[in-house]
């Protein structure tokens, strides 16, 4: 039986990958993975791998691997109805017949349009009389009129049913006004969630209205109310003003803690500030910011909160192949303060001399040792070491070794060989893994399941690639190019690919996990390419993927052609490129 797609979305959203499993394995996380003792074969170290930010299992030992239903039908012995079913069942969620999956859709399409509409009620309220306090607030925190349209500021007046009124009148019930986090409910009544708030309308990359930030105009609590999670409105997944930055020709991103920060910079000419919605930093958001982005700026707030949220952002940001700086504002709270303060000028100086991810982490070191403590001291050092052995330049291992032996208080030679022997013990593990990786004959890339076999391994590793890069960042499959599924030369990745282009152009989750029609034993095979190809999104690496699928399949088109070698030759000169 085939469940509708968009419930098929929410099962999976609504079980986590990691919950699960970790019902059945003890699991440890390590980077954005989690690891466990495989509970489909016996074995002692960890082989077992869950990535939640993929929704998929895999074990490097048996290879046995898929999505959250998968795992249940393997562990439980179900059948996939049955699977989905008792997942349903731990999610409280009911299983569809199709109609009830149809009006689902639609709900949701009436609850981005409701969004909308409240948007513009918000937003012309503030030109009301009603709104004169919302405006005049506004202004005093220094937005522009452009300011005020290009970010679709709003009022919610003082009023129980200013909104419910108004979106009465456009067609909307008591229900979507509920679903949509627009309205509190008190004795069977609804009114009107944000009241006396400035409203800042939350927007997608897709450019829906899905949620609301609301402040207070005085020093009342909460400063910041914010809808509430909704059907179309999730908080990790999300964040404001990406839909405005992610069009910014500056070529990297801004991450603040505040939606005034992210606007103040917006209006300072860095049209490229995000802020999270009132949460800390996720994978999710990482991963999301690495679609758009290779270099962030980090700049939280200078205050202590700020600090401990940046250290915790950093490893996440890193595990999604972002390259990071890190801000901390000098003589101001946070970055809208400092603009005004200082202006735009000085905030680019701020830029420039923004300290690198090696210069925040060597002072997190620091932190937590006592230098005068010899112990301590020598743990600094040594910890330093490893990192400084990470860095690929000279100058720089040469410089940063520098200050930390100034730190520490010890020679500049004691401190090169503590470096040396960190990068020593590090070669010698890299090279442990090279030989691994190239002990590891062709035959190692075909698939174990023989049914699978690839027959064009150039075209097939390119073709894994396309996917693995898909899944990453469904916006790839806006620019194809002359990429059909047919052009796929295994059957299987082709289908898959198939399916989530569908997915993509009909606006559903672009996830392995939901796609249906696919045997366990491909799942496997699939989730363990997924598992192999780590990275980040690679715009050109995609490009290259596709080149390489298109020229084979144009190759095996004319390998009846006796000119076969002399255009191979021909297209390998062109190609240029390995993969
Ligand atoms: P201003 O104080 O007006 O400059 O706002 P700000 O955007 O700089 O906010 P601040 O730095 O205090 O907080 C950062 C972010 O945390 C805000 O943008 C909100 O998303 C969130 N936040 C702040 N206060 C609250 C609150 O009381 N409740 C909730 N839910 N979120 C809050
Ligand atoms: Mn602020």
């Amino acid at each position: 039986m085939a469940f509708p797609p968009s419930f098929m979305d929410e099962l999976v959203a609504r079980n986590p990958i990691e919950e699960v499993v970790g019902q059945y394995v003890h699991l440890k996380r390590s980077g954005a993975n989690l690891f466990g003792l495989c509970p489909f074969h016996g074995e002692k170290t960890a082989s077992f791998s869950v990535a939640p930010d993929k929704g998929i299992y895999y074990c490097f030992g048996c290879h046995k691997g898929g999505s959250v239903v998968n795992f249940m039908m393997e562990i439980e012995g179900l059948s996939y109805p049955d699977a989905v079913r008792a997942l349903a069942k731990r999610a409280g969620m009911e299983v569809p017949e199709d109609e009830q999956y149809q009006s689902r859709y639609r709900q949701q399409e009436r609850l981005w349009a409701l969004s909308k509409e409240a948007a513009r009620y918000f937003h012309s309220q503030l030109y009301s009389p009603a709104g004169a306090e919302g405006l005049a607030y506004a202004q005093k925190r220094g937005m522009t009129p452009g300011i005020l349209t290009k970010f679709g500021i709003g009022f919610a007046p003082n009023s129980w049913n200013g909104l419910v009124d108004a979106m009465k009148a456009k067609g909307y019930t008591e229900q979507e006004l509920k679903d949509a986090g627009l309205v509190s409910e008190k004795g069977g009544r609804i009114y009107d969630r944000f009241r006396n708030r400035l409203m800042f309308p939350i927007i997608d990359v897709r450019g829906n209205v899905i949620g609301f930030g609301g402040r207070v105009m005085d020093d009342s609590t909460p400063k910041y109310l914010n809808s509430p999670e909704t059907l179309i409105f999730n908080k990790r997944k999300n964040l404001f003003a990406l839909n405005l930055a992610k069009k910014s020709k500056l070529g990297y991103l801004i991450l603040v803690e505040g939606y005034m920060d992210a606007i103040a910079l917006y209006q300072y000419g860095f049209d490229c500030a995000v802020a999270s919605l009132g949460t800390s930093l996720t994978q999710e958001h990482a991963v999301l910011l690495s679609r758009y982005t290779e270099q962030v700026y980090l700049i939280y707030d200078a205050d202590q909160a700020g600090q401990n949220a940046t250290r915790r952002a950093i490893p996440m940001l890193e595990q999604a192949g972002i390259r990071i700086k890190v801000l901390k504002i000098p003589d101001a709270k946070d970055p809208d303060e400092f603009l005004k303060k200082f202006g735009a000028e000085r905030f680019q100086l701020l830029l420039q001399e923004s300290t690198n991810r090696v210069e925040f982490q060597l002072a997190a070191i620091g932190s937590k040792y006592n230098l005068a403590v010899d112990e301590e001291k020598i743990r600094y050092v040594q910890e330093c070491a490893q990192l400084i052995c990470t860095l690929d330049s000279s100058v720089k291992r040469e410089v940063y070794s520098g200050r930390v032996a100034e730190a520490a208080k010890i020679t500049m030679d004691a401190m090169k060989l503590e470096v040396d022997k960190a990068f020593r013990r590090r070669v010698a593990q890299e090279k442990k893994r090279q030989e691994k990786i190239d002990l590891a004959p062709m035959k190692a890339l075909q698939p174990k399941d023989r049914s699978i076999r690839y027959d064009n391994m150039r075209s097939a590793m390119a073709e894994e690639g396309i996917l693995c890069q898909v899944l990453r960042d469904p916006s790839l499959m806006d620019s194809l190019g002359r990429l059909t599924p047919e052009s796929f030369s295994v059957p299987l990745l082709g289908r898959v690919f198939a399916q989530l282009l569908n997915r993509h152009r009909q606006g559903l989750e672009v996830q392995l996990g939901v796609l249906d029609d696919i045997t366990p034993e491909e799942m496997a095979h699939l989730t363990g390419v997924l598992q192999r190809h780590q990275g980040p999104v690679n715009e050109k690496a995609f490009r290259d993927c596709i080149r390489t699928v298109l020229t084979e399949r144009q190759e095996k088109a004319v390998s009846s052609d006796e000119d076969l070698l002399a255009l191979r030759n021909k297209l390998k000169e062109s190609k240029g490129t390995k993969i």
